[in-house]
């Protein structure tokens, strides 16, 4: 990143696979009018296809390798206030962390891990979750991701029994707070 890049006043949702930052991301695109940056859609229609063969073609590093590279496009473009809705796995890099939190309000979306799993057991598009024990794979990595996600985000909202109107009124009114109360 380049170190004088002014903060940006975008919304950043972060979030473990399947928290409802893309469901959360079109809400808020809806009611506040901004353009939504789907990363993990903007890099599919990029390498056109599914982030399935990318790691399937590529492996994972060349997706990081997207991820970061898109990061830092959309820091370095001024542009007007956008939603931005990233994949569970960005803040993996200490380079994206500082990506993130200059891009904005960045707002954590969590859930449980008996959530998630719920959630994501029936869709095959995450390759991560691929795996003979996908409740042991989410268990691990939430682990290691949740000190990364707290280090990351301005706002933690606890999604569940919470729905997508409530989450998005909620980064609403504490994302006007924030950008009018930063110094
Ligand atoms: C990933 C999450 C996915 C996608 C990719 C890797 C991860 O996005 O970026 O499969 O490492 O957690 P979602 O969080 O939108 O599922």
């Amino acid at each position: 990143m380049n170190p004088t890049t002014t903060p940006q006043e975008n919304i950043v949702l972060i979030g473990f696979m399947g928290c409802g930052k893309s469901t959360v991301g079109r809400e808020l695109h809806q009611r506040l009018g901004y353009p939504l940056v789907d990363m993990d859609h903007v890099i599919e229609q990029r390498a056109g296809k599914s982030i399935t063969r990318i790691f399937a073609d590529e492996g994972e590093s060349v997706f990081r390798a997207m991820e970061t590279a898109l990061l830092k496009e959309l820091n370095d473009r001024a542009a007007p206030r956008r939603i931005i809705s990233t994949g569970g796995g960005i803040v993996e890099s200490a380079t994206n962390r500082a990506l993130l939190k200059n891009l904005g309000y960045v707002v954590w979306l969590h859930a449980s891990a008996s959530v998630i799993l719920q959630r994501t057991r029936k869709i095959h598009n995450r390759p991560l979750l691929e795996t003979e024990d996908p409740a042991t794979r989410i268990q691990t990595l939430m682990e290691h991701r949740t000190p990364l996600y707290q280090e990351t985000a301005h706002l933690k909202l606890d999604t569940d029994g919470l729905c997508c109107a409530e989450l998005a009124a909620g980064i609403l009114e504490c994302s006007r707070y924030f950008f009018n109360n930063r110094a």
